[in-house]
């Protein structure tokens, strides 16, 4: 897929919310890096923000991107492997209200094909209204490699959710 500029592909507006105990936003280089894949795309990132493994941290930040009108998508970052810590998924569960599990899915199938280490991510994909909140893996390569699995289908999905439906 290209990643150049298409004028055909709808302007897509997403946040970012880094999900770390121990990261600053200048030390956060897989947030970072979603910022270039999303400017890459010819698309539009409104905010950034790292927060602490707090699961009511989390969810208010995910509360505050998503509530924002131009917002899409939301992407999280980070949290949602097995320690303890790893609060992600259930932070994302607490503010929004439907699953969609297709794209963690496909997160993972994708994933898979290049580490076994794949299969322990906890990440939940769902809607809060007409937002799409996905949680992405908290290291730059896993981020990378995980929202390359899934971008084909978030153009389509913003459409829906904005009311589009099919042709
Ligand atoms: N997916 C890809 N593509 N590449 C990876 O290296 N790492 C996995 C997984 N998904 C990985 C990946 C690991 S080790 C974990 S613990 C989970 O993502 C969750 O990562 P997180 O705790 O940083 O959110």
């Amino acid at each position: 897929m290209s990643h150049d500029h298409d004028h055909s592909a709808p302007a897509l507006t997403f946040a970012i919310v880094t999900c770390s105990d121990t990261r600053t936003m200048r030390e956060d280089a897989a947030g970072a890096a979603l910022e270039r894949l999303i400017a890459e795309a010819g698309w539009t990132c409104a905010s950034h923000v790292v927060v602490k493994d707090e699961r009511a941290d989390i969810g208010a930040a995910i509360v505050e991107a998503a509530d924002r009108p131009e917002v899409d998508i939301v992407l999280t970052c980070g949290g949602s492997g097995l320690s303890l810590r790893d609060v992600t998924p259930e932070a994302t569960r607490d503010v929004c209200e439907r699953d969609v599990p297709g794209i963690a899915e496909a997160m993972r199938y994708h994933s898979l094909q290049i580490t076994p280490f794949a299969m322990l991510s906890r990440a939940v994909c769902m809607q809060r209204g007409r937002t799409l909140v996905i949680n992405l893996p908290g290291s730059t390569k896993a981020a990378t490699e995980n929202w390359e699995g899934i971008v084909a289908a978030l153009p389509h999905a913003a459409k829906m959710m904005a009311g589009g439906g099919h042709e």
